[in-house]
C-alpha cells in the first residue's frame, strides 16, 4: 500500500530539507525526495548548497585566502614562512569532507525529526479527491500519498551559447569547484557573483584570471560606492576585468579560446586553459511531470507562486530557486519554514526587504535594503553615513583596512533604508543591519547602542553617526 504523508517534499536543498525538518517540527507526516548522490551511489541531500555551491565555494576560498596570508601577508605581522607550498588535492580533499559533514547532517537531522527521506527523483503521478500521487523513482522506487506538496527542486547552471559544458574545459560551477591542477590561465565569462568568488580562489592560488561581462556597469545590483571601490581592490589584485564587452565563439580545442567584442567595439580574443562560465542559472523545472499535473510556469520559466509560495494548484507549494525572488540559500530556508507553518496552520512571512546579500571575496561585500541609485531612482529623499575601516581600531589590529560602511537613511524619519559594506567579515556585520531594518530602526538607534571596543562592529555605530555628521573617530 502507498505511504500516505501530510506533506511530501520534493528536493532537499537549503529550501526543501528546512520546510521537510519544520514541518515535522509541527507534528505532520513529512517525506522528503532528493536524487542528489555521492559519486559512490550515496545520498548526498543539501542541494547546490551543500554539494556545489554555498559551502564548497566558502570552503575554498577560506583555503584559498589562508594561503595567500601565508604568501604575503604573514611576513607583515613578524611571521616568516620558508618553503611554502600548495597541496591541491589535500585542499580539495578537505572541501569534500565538509561538504560530506554536511550531507551527513542533514541525514542526521532528518533521523532525529522523524521525516522519511527518498532517494531519488520525484514527479506528479496523479491526483485523488484531496491528496496528488508523487512517483519516486531511483534507488527507492515507490509511489506515495501527499496532501501538500512542496516543489523544492533549485536551479542549474546556465549555459553560454555555442559552448556546452563539459566540465573539463568549460567548467559550471561544480567544475570551477574541482579543478585538478592550478590553470595558467583562467577565463571567466560573467563577473556577478559566482565568477567574482571562484575567480578569486583560483587567482589566489596561482592562475591569472580574466573575467569578462556583458554588462558595461561593474556589479550593477550593488550599490555604487562599493562596486566602485570593489572594483579598484580586485584589480589591486589582479582580477583583469573587462565589462560591456559581446562575447562571440567558443573555441575548443588543447584550450578555450573566447572571440568577443570589448566596450570599444574592437574585436579581441582570449585563450586561457579553463573557462568558467557564470551568467546566472536557471530554475529546475524539468523531469517533475509538471505540465501532466498543470502546473503553472512564469515568464521566468519558475513556477508561478504568489506571496505565500502558492502555486496554481491546491495545496501545491513552491519555495527556493525554483520560483521568484533572489537565488539565496537563506531566502529559500525563509521561504520553506513559512510554507510549513502555513500548513500547520500557523503564520508564515518572510520579508523580502531585508534578505541580506553577501559576496564572499576579500574583502567581502555585503548588504541589505536600497542602495543609493535605487532610491534616487524612487525619488526618495536620503542621508547617508560612511566610516572607513581604516579609522578603525580592530581592523588595524587585523592588518585589513580596506573598505568602509554605509548607511543610507530616510531624510525626514532617520529610517535605515539600506546598508553596505566593502571590508573585513562584512558577512557577519550586515546581521546588525538586518535586525535594525526589520524593527524599522533609525540610524540615531544604531548611533546609540553601545558597541565593543575594539571591534569591527564599532564601524557600524560610526556610519550610523556620520548619517547625523556625528563620528567620533575620524
Ligand atoms: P537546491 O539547493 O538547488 O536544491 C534542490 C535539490 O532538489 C537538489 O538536490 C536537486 O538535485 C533536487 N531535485 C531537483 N529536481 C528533483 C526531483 N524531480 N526529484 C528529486 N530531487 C530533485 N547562496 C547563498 O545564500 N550563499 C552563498 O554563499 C551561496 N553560494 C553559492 C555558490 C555557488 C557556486 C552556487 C552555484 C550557488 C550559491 N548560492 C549561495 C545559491 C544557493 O546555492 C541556492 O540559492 C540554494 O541552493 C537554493 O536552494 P533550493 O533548496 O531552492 O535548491
Ligand atoms: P549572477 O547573476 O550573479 O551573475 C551573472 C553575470 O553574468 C552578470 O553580471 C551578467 O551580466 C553576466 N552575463 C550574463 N550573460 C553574459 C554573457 N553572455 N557574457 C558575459 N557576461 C554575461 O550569476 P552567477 O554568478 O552565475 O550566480 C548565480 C546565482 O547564484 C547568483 O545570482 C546568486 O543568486 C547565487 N550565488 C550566491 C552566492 C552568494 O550568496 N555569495 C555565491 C554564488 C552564487
Amino acid at each position: 500500500m502507498a505511504k500516505v504523508f501530510d506533506v511530501v517534499v520534493i528536493g532537499a536543498g537549503p529550501g526543501g530539507y528546512i520546510a521537510a525538518i519544520r514541518a515535522a517540527q509541527l507534528g505532520l507526516q513529512v517525506a522528503c525526495i532528493d536524487d542528489w548522490s555521492t559519486a559512490a551511489g550515496k545520498p548526498a541531500p543539501g542541494g547546490t548548497c551543500t554539494n556545489v555551491g554555498c559551502i564548497p565555494s566558502k570552503a575554498l576560498l577560506q583555503s584559498s585566502e589562508n594561503y595567500e596570508h601565508a604568501g604575503h601577508s604573514f611576513a607583515d605581522h613578524g611571521i616568516q614562512v620558508k618553503g611554502l607550498s600548495l597541496d591541491l588535492a589535500k585542499m580539495l580533499a578537505r572541501k569534500d569532507r565538509v561538504v560530506r559533514q554536511n550531507n551527513e547532517g542533514i541525514l542526521y537531522l532528518f533521523k532525529k525529526n522523524k521525516v522519511m527521506f527518498f532517494h531519488g527523483r520525484g514527479s506528479f503521478a496523479g491526483k485523488n479527491a484531496d491528496s496528488w500521487q508523487i512517483k519516486v523513482s531511483g534507488q527507492s522506487a515507490e509511489t506515495l500519498v501527499a496532501k501538500h506538496v512542496i516543489v523544492a527542486t533549485g536551479s542549474s547552471p546556465r549555459p553560454l551559447p555555442g559552448a556546452a559544458f563539459d566540465n573539463k574545459l568549460i567548467l559550471d560551477n561544480a567544475g570551477a569547484l574541482t579543478i585538478p591542477e592550478v590553470p595558467k590561465k583562467l577565463g571567466v565569462i560573467g563577473a556577478g557573483v559566482i565568477g567574482l568568488e571562484m575567480g578569486s580562489v583560483w587567482r589566489r592560488l596561482g592562475s591569472e584570471v580574466t573575467v569578462l561581462e556583458a554588462l558595461p556597469a561593474f556589479l550593477g545590483a550593488v550599490d555604487e560606492q562599493v562596486a566602485q571601490e570593489a572594483f579598484k581592490v580586485f584589480k589591486k589584485q589582479g582580477l583583469a576585468i573587462h565589462t560591456g564587452v559581446k562575447v562571440g565563439k567558443v573555441t575548443v580545442k588543447k584550450d578555450v579560446t573566447v572571440d568577443y567584442t570589448d566596450s570599444a567595439g574592437k574585436a579581441q580574443s582570449l585563450t586561457v586553459d579553463k573557462l568558467i562560465v557564470s551568467i546566472g542559472r536557471m530554475p529546475n523545472t524539468g523531469g517533475l511531470s509538471a505540465e501532466t499535473a498543470g502546473l503553472k510556469l512564469d515568464e521566468g520559466g519558475r513556477i508561478a507562486v504568489d506571496d505565500d509560495c502558492r502555486t496554481n494548484l491546491p495545496n501545491v507549494w513552491a519555495v527556493g530557486d525554483v520560483v521568484r525572488g533572489p537565488m539565496l540559500a537563506h531566502k529559500a530556508e525563509e521561504e520553506g519554514v513559512a510554507v510549513a507553518q502555513r500548513i500547520a496552520g500557523q503564520h508564515g512571512h518572510v520579508d523580502f526587504n531585508t534578505v541580506p546579500w553577501v559576496i564572499y571575496t576579500s574583502p567581502e561585500i555585503a548588504w541589505v535594503g536600497k542602495t543609493e541609485q535605487q532610491l534616487k531612482a524612487e525619488g526618495v529623499a536620503f542621508r547617508t553615513g560612511t566610516f572607513p575601516f581604516m579609522a578603525n581600531g580592530r581592523a588595524r589590529a587585523l592588518g585589513d583596512t580596506t573598505g568602509f560602511v554605509k548607511f543610507i537613511a530616510d531624510e525626514k524619519t532617520d529610517r535605515v533604508l539600506g546598508v553596505h559594506i566593502i571590508g573585513p567579515m562584512a558577512s557577519e556585520l550586515i546581521a546588525e543591519a538586518v535586525v535594525a531594518m526589520e524593527f524599522g530602526a533609525a540610524a540615531e538607534d544604531i548611533a546609540l547602542i553601545c558597541h565593543a571596543h575594539p571591534s569591527l562592529s564599532e564601524a557600524m555605530k560610526e556610519a550610523a553617526l556620520a548619517v547625523d555628521n556625528r563620528t567620533l573617530n575620524l
